[in-house]
């Protein structure tokens, strides 16, 4: 088995944030064609910020891992914040990964976008059902 980092383990063998939100402010998802793995992301936003975030993964433990440290890095942040959450931040917050699985943490990265643009779609429907 190849060398994965201490951080990588924690977060496989212990996902932070696992599960979907019930009714949640904003649904994310993105699936990668190049093994066919996806991930669903769901948010809660308060005052700005992701006050919650759950997730769900049909994955690799790569895919995993880096799902649970992006739910991370993006809870407490505010959605402008989080939208900038890369890939390769997410691939820093487990410690790097092997050469054929960084294509795995591209997942957090756009499912997170992915509900952010959610989350503002439904909110500019909100206001437009006001006016
Ligand atoms: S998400 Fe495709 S191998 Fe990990």
């Amino acid at each position: 088995m190849e060398f994965v980092s201490p951080e990588y383990q924690d977060h496989f063998l212990n996902p932070r944030n696992v599960g979907l939100l019930e009714e949640p402010d904003g649904t994310g998802m993105c699936g990668s064609s190049e093994c066919g793995d996806w991930l669903i992301v769901t948010i809660r936003v308060e005052k700005g910020k992701i006050g919650e975030i759950g997730f769900q993964c049909r994955g690799c433990s790569a895919a995993i891992a880096t799902s649970s440290a992006a739910t991370e890095l993006a809870r407490g942040r505010t959605i402008e914040e989080a939208s900038r959450i890369a890939a390769s931040d997410i691939e820093e917050a487990v410690g790097g990964l092997p050469e054929d699985k960084r294509h795995c943490s591209v997942l957090g990265e756009e499912a997170i976008r992915d509900a952010i643009a959610d989350y503002i779609g439904r909110s500019v429907g909100r206001s437009n059902r006001t006016k």
